[in-house]
This record gives C-alpha cells, structure tokens and sequence, in this order.
C-alpha cells in the first residue's frame, strides 16, 4: 500500500509541472496557431524566425515574460507578449516543448543552387 501511495504520489509529482497548465489543449492549439505565421507551422520555423518546437519551457517564459514587462529587446514580439496572461504562456511554453523539431524542408533558393 504504501509503495502504491509514492507511486501515485510520484506520477502527481512528476505531473504537476507539465500538466498543471494543460486545462484547454484546444484553446491553446488556437493560440499557438497565432504565432504559426512567423515561426511556423508546429513552431518549426521556415527560417528567419527562432523555432519554438522542442525550446525549454523555462527558457521560452524568461523570454516571454522579458517581451511582455519589455526587459528583452524586441521587434514585434512586445506585441505578441503583452496580450498574453502568465498562464498563457506558461501552456503555449508547455505545447511548444511537446512539438517535435523538424528539419526546416529545403527552400526553392537553396533547391537551385545544386547543379546550376
Ligand atoms: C509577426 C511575426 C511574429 C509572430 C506572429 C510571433 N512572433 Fe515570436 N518572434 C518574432 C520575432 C521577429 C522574434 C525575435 C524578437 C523580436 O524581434 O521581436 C520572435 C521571438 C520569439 C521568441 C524568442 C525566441 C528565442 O529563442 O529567443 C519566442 C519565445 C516567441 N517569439 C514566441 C512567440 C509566440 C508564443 C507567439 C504567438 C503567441 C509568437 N512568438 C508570435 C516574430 C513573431
């Protein structure tokens, strides 16, 4: 009984930091759809933009919350963060850290500069 107890006790545990946020998986999928337009579908950006796919949930926070108060430099990300609550960002820092990083497909630019 009691081995039962810290298991439950352990998966609570482990829980607690990845899904303590996920109440709407919908609603978030809806959010994150919002940053698709620069940094990609799923996060995985097509170039120019960071790829937010597989970033550390700590590290995308510090950087949202820095865009959000303004102690991170930014171009449009001030925008982007200043309508977004600390909940938000703590699940759009979970999703993103669940999506798996794809290698970018290769640009037509690129495509032509093989053989030609
Ligand atoms: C209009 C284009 C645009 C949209 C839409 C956008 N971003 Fe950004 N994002 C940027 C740019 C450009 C930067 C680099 C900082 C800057 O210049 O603002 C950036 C930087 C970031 C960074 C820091 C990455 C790093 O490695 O330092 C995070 C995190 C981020 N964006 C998250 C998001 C999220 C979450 C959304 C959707 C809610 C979003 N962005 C929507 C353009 C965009």
């Amino acid at each position: 009984m009691k081995s039962l107890f810290s298991s439950v006790f352990f998966i609570y545990l482990a829980c607690a930091g990845l899904c303590a946020h996920a109440q709407d998986p919908q609603a978030i999928r809806t959010l994150a759809a919002s940053c698709a337009a620069c940094h990609g579908p799923a996060g995985n950006s097509l170039g120019g933009t960071a790829t937010l796919a597989a970033l550390n949930q700590a590290y995308f926070i510090q950087r949202m919350q820095g865009f959000k108060d303004g102690s991170v430099s930014a171009t449009v990300m001030h925008h982007h963060a200043k309508g977004l609550t600390t909940e938000e960002i703590a699940d759009l820092a979970a999703y993103f850290a669940q999506q798996p990083r794809q290698t970018p497909p290769a640009l037509p630019k690129q495509s032509f500069l093989g053989r030609q």
